[in-house]
């Protein structure tokens, strides 16, 4: 809390709200993208407050992932700016091995941030030139309020912020059976011989079904429209630097036209195990859509040796069943809702110049970090951990040169101020 400087008592804020000063930008979220953008700020000699809502950093990754979970990128695309992963680490690190490296980033940069923090309201006062930002405290002293006030704001609040949960007929009226999200599943171990209805077919929703087959549960997986898998590597190379590579040098269709012939090559015709793909390719739908395609890691080989039951879309849940869309029927004990998450920040977010309603920037790629009036936006690119490095490394060279001009023309005040001093001592 050193660059903060404390105006308590101010007039304007209840007696709960205590008002902080910082000094530097304030970064909200404590996950790789704020974590990196801290890190380069730190490297450019800027101060700053991070706020987290959880109690820890990396919070998707330390509380909301299931246990086996891998990078499914190679580390060196998804290490965070200025600290590569250790050269022990797998091509591929496990949770366990990314929160290690994380939480040695946070020390090596010395990044303490203010953990139970939840930011209720940000937005921009025309008239200070200010960001005013509004936290609930959300540890035991529950309820208290703060008020941080700064020049620069950086939303790092990440796109998987909250949890997608539909609402499908009879599943919260009707169903007795137990319903999670996949971010609530940590393992398959507990559902051994139980038949488990997996809603959705993303990366969770193909790896939730994985784990469950692994450990001997009965897993159904909903695809209700279409989905594009791709081998995870081919020929021994990870399929996205496959396709990134080939990105530079041939046009996005013929891309997509290589990469299938791959895929098709490896996995097989999943049409006939009722895996259909998108008419569009996976990276066009990609870049179109932000759709991200599902990088196989074992899943299809459950779906063809039967270990995982390939359904259609969902018409209703009953007390112990559910129906399908082809009025197929199937007995439940649990159903797990792989249906993906969404950005939370036109909840909180007072502006609607840099973020367009979804909670996604409205520029694209090279151009979604920075906005007006000092506000910037850390892991919004849909590229992953490599796309939030990016962007932490353009917001602190931005904020940094600022800060440097700043810091002379203070220093030159500060000198001018000394010389008068002397001379009328
Ligand atoms: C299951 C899963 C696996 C993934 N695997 C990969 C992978 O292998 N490779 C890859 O490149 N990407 C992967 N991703 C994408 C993922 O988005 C990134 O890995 C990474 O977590 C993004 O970092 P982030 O900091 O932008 O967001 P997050 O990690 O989500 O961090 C955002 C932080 O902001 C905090 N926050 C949110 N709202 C508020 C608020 N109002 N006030 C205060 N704090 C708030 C959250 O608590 C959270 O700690 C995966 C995503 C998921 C869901
Ligand atoms: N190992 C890893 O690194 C890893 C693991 C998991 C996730 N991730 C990443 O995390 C992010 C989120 O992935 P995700 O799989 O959780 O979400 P997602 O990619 O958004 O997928 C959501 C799935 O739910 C389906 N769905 C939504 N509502 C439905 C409904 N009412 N009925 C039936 N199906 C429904 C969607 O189908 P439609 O397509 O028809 O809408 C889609 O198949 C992605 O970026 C992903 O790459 C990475």
């Amino acid at each position: 809390m050193d660059n903060m400087f404390r105006l308590m008592g101010s007039e304007e804020f209840s007696d709960r709200r205590r008002c902080i000063w910082v000094n530097g930008p304030v970064i909200i979220g404590a996950g790789p993208s704020g974590l990196a953008t801290a890190a380069c700020l730190h490297e450019q000699g800027v101060p700053f407050v991070v706020l987290e809502r959880a109690d820890c950093i990396a919070s998707l990754w330390q509380r909301r992932t299931y246990d086996r979970i891998k990078l499914h990128l190679p580390k060196n695309v998804c290490q965070l700016p200025k600290m590569p992963f250790p050269e022990n680490y797998p091509e591929y690190p496990t949770k366990r091995q990314f929160i290690d490296y994380l939480e040695s980033y946070a020390n090596r940069f010395d990044i303490s941030p203010q953990f139970n923090e939840c930011v209720q309201s940000a937005r921009y006062d025309e008239v200070s030139g200010l960001w005013r930002i509004k936290t609930t405290t959300t540890s035991s002293i529950a309820g208290s309020e703060m008020e941080y006030i700064c020049r620069w704001l950086v939303v790092a609040t990440g796109e998987n912020a909250e949890r997608v949960v539909p609402e499908i007929d009879g599943l919260t009226t009707k169903f007795e059976g137990e319903v999670i999200h996949s971010c609530e599943y940590k393992s398959g171990e507990k559902y051994r011989g139980k038949s488990v209805l997996v809603v959705g077919c993303g990366n969770s929703g193909m790896e939730v079904s994985l784990d469950l087959a692994n450990h001997n549960a009965n897993p159904s997986m909903v695809v209700r429209s279409s989905v594009h898998v791709l081998p995870r590597e081919i020929f021994g190379k990870a399929t996205f630097e496959i396709s990134m590579m080939l990105m530079k040098w041939l046009p996005l269709w013929l891309v997509d036209k290589l990469l299938l012939i791959l895929a098709w090559l490896i996995l097989g015709n999943l049409t006939k195990y009722g895996v259909k793909r998108p008419n569009m390719g996976p990276m066009e739908l990609k870049v179109v859509t932000g759709k991200t395609p599902v990088l196989d890691i074992g899943a299809i080989e459950k779906i063809k040796s039967g270990d995982v039951d390939v359904v259609p879309g969902i018409k209703r849940f009953y007390r112990n069943h559910v129906e399908f869309v082809d009025g197929q029927r199937l007995n439940l004990d649990a159903v797990v809702l792989a249906t993906g998450y969404r950005s939370n920040v036109p909840s909180w977010l007072q502006e609607n110049d840099l973020f367009s309603k979804n909670g996604f920037p409205k520029s694209a790629f090279p151009n979604a970090w920075k906005g007006k009036s000092g506000l910037y936006a850390a892991g919004f690119t849909r590229k992953g951990l490599a796309g939030a490095s990016a962007d932490a490394v353009d917001i602190a060279q931005d904020i940094g040169n600022v800060w440097r001009e700043d810091s002379k023309i203070h220093k030159m005040r500060s000198r001018v101020v000394y010389r008068r001093c002397i001379s009328l001592a």
